[in-house]
């Protein structure tokens, strides 16, 4: 893709899932990537692996995006490591999912983890470089489309970040692209948590079928579409929801249409 190589990234939530292959396929197209996780063994881990196939382009920081000091800390270190950055890709994400029975720490660690940790990373990535250009890519979901049940603080939250992107996008505009993507059910430690036996063989026959191209998807379908945003390929797309579902939100109620009829006419 056009405009990847030999630029500057920072990932938030990378060492797992969907962020683990974003973080793999800039590598792959040489972005320089600092990618954040919790979890320090776990990253560190990752970025041993990352630098077996790939060399010295990636970086590691343990940061929690909850934490205050969280995004000035990325971009401090991301500085020091590769320099000013040119992307932000806003991964990490509260999995809370509860309804009636959230409780006020529920909401307020969705929401400050989630949408809120979002726009503090644009804010600080727009404030904090002297480079002009840059794109930025936040992960939202199927999810903040549509009614699921005993969701209301994801899917509030993912909502929340269509409408984030669209004034972050007014407001950087034009030097800097702001875009979300919704991906649709993908195979990460989330949903492989919830199939029945743990295991991918065991998932639902039904699961599969909420997408018109009846599977799952896998982490480096939605890595590629980031990419894409990300690049010079997508220079006029800003503001954007890409839905890199595999045609669930095209969907409609009569699902793949095995007991729908429809009489016709000429
Ligand atoms: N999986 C799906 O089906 C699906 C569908 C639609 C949208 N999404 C969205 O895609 C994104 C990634 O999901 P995923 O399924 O890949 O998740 P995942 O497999 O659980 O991986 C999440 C990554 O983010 C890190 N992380 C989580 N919370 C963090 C925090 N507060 N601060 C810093 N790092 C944090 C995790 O590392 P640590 O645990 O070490 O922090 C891990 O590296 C999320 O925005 C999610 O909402 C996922």
């Amino acid at each position: 893709m056009r405009g990847l190589k030999g630029k500057i990234a920072v990932v938030t939530g990378g060492s797992r899932g969907i962020g683990r292959a974003i973080v793999e396929r800039l590598t792959e197209e040489g972005v320089s990537v600092l990618f954040c996780g919790r979890n320090g063994k776990a990253g560190s881990q990752a970025l041993e692996e990352l630098k077996a196939k790939y060399g010295g382009q990636a970086a590691f920081i343990a940061a929690d995006m909850e934490d205050k000091d969280t995004p000035a800390k990325l971009f401090a270190k991301v500085k020091e490591v590769y320099g000013e950055p040119d992307f932000l890709v806003n991964n990490a994400f509260p999995f809370t999912a509860k309804g009636i029975d959230a409780t006020y720490e529920d909401w307020v660690h969705t929401f400050m983890a989630g949408p809120a940790a979002y726009a503090r990373m644009i804010a600080e990535f727009a404030v904090s470089r002297t480079k002009k250009e840059g794109a930025i890519v936040c992960v939202s979901s199927i999810s903040g489309h549509i009614a699921q049940p005993r969701r209301w603080t994801y899917n509030a939250a993912k909502g929340a970040v269509k409408q984030l992107i669209r004034c972050a996008a007014l407001d950087l505009a034009p030097a800097i692209r702001v875009n979300c993507i919704s991906p649709g059910w993908v195979k990460t430690d989330e949903v492989l948590k919830a199939t029945p036996k743990k295991s991918w063989e065991s998932t639902p026959q039904a699961w599969k079928e909420y997408h018109l191209m009846q599977r799952l998807q896998e982490p480096e379908e939605i890595a590629s579409a980031t990419a894409f945003l990300l690049s010079d390929d997508a220079c006029a797309v800003t503001g954007h929801d890409l839905f890199a579902d595999s045609g669930y939100l095209a969907m409609g109620p009569e699902g793949l249409g095995k007991t729908a009829s429809f009489a016709g006419s000429e």
